[in-house]
């Protein structure tokens, strides 16, 4: 059963190297990016979680002249002071206990490439410092180390944080912050997209129809509603996996609402805070779906079985759902 669907949005979608989009804030970022990646300037790219922050990292590498030398990553967050240190910077047998032989460190292997250090702002202070360091002096000597290692790398980092916020803070060197920032980068979030939602929900039921996976044909209006009414906290990300979860639970080539996420069908977001008085999310839930039926059934002059179809669900399922929130 299924309501009106949603036409395709009729917007070119550009790719630019994996990065999609249909934006012009996003077109605008892709005419930067080549004349950055040819500079050697360090470049800090900053965007909320699954943005794209990676991706743009690597375009940056690729259109570089850098681009046949290697690229390494390393997040910045997940790693101890001591693991960091040894992982960047690499250290000599016995440099300390479980040290049992050399390690020549990212920055060694990224020579003559770049390296993506994610998440700089969780970088511990005395690892600022040590990095500081290699960018004043393009050299470094490893962990228990005498000789020095020059190295040719070109840095590029990306933040979900602002770094003057954190250096006002005293959690990130203010030198080490222009060192990094020669080149600033934003990347907006999905929602403040122009017509990217409706663009990359496309794009990724294609890519999944491509897979032989479900085939979507249709979006209903609810659907696109709710995708375009949530504010995507996990940006991209989330609607990858919004659209995956609508794959790996849904079938036939009709996008319903039952084939959205928790979050989308009503539930807070984890990642906003909880209202000030306690509300069980399943109240919150039945409230969301409560409304929608009730807006359904006055769509429809009372009619359930149309009611059914504009909400994009089984007669029978709305019979049990008007039952279980005593709306029957
Ligand atoms: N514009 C886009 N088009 C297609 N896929 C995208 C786009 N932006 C992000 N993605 C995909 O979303 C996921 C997250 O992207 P990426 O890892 O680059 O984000 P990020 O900003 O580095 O996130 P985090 O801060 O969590 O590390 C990846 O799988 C990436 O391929
Ligand atoms: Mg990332």
């Amino acid at each position: 059963m299924r309501g009106r669907s949603s036409p395709r949005p009729t917007q070119r979608l550009r790719d630019f190297h994996g990065i999609h989009s249909v934006a012009p804030q996003m077109f605008a970022l892709f005419e930067r990016l080549p004349r950055v990646a040819l500079s050697e300037a360090s470049v800090l790219i900053r965007g909320e979680t699954g943005t794209g922050k990676e991706l743009v990292a690597r375009a940056l590498h690729d259109l570089s002249a850098r681009v046949k030398g290697p690229f390494q990553a390393l997040n910045c967050a997940t790693l101890t002071a001591e693991l960091l240190a040894s992982e960047l910077f690499g250290h000599v047998r016995g440099a300390f206990t479980g040290a049992i032989r050399d390690r020549p460190g990212l920055f060694r292997q990224a020579h003559r490439g770049t390296i993506f250090l994610d998440e700089i702002a969780e970088m511990p202070l005395e690892i600022q410092a040590r990095l500081l360091r290699v960018l004043q002096e393009r050299s470094f000597t490893p962990l228990g180390g005498t000789d020095t290692v020059e190295v040719d790398v070109r840095v590029v980092s990306a933040t979900h944080r602002s770094l003057r916020e954190e250096s006002r803070e005293h959690r990130f060197r203010e030198d080490l912050m222009y060192r990094v920032r020669v080149v600033p980068l934003f990347i907006p979030p999905l929602a403040e997209r122009s017509g990217d939602v409706e663009a990359l929900t496309w794009h990724f039921i294609d890519q999944h129809a491509a897979q032989g996976r479900r085939r979507i044909e249709r979006v209903d209006r609810t659907v696109m509603d709710a995708l375009l009414a949530y504010p995507w906290p996990g940006n991209v990300r989330e609607l990858r996996n919004a659209i995956e979860y609508a794959h790996a639970i849904g079938e036939g080539p009709d996008y319903v609402l039952d084939d959205l996420t928790p979050e989308l069908r009503g539930e807070p977001p984890p990642r906003v805070l909880p209202p000030p008085v306690p509300v069980p999310a399943a109240t919150l839930v039945d409230a969301a779906e409560r409304a929608r039926i009730a807006e359904a059934l006055q769509r429809s002059n009372g009619h359930k079985g149309e009611a059914a179809r504009i909400l994009g669900v089984a007669r029978s399922t709305l019979w049990r759902r008007l039952r279980e929130l005593r709306l029957a």
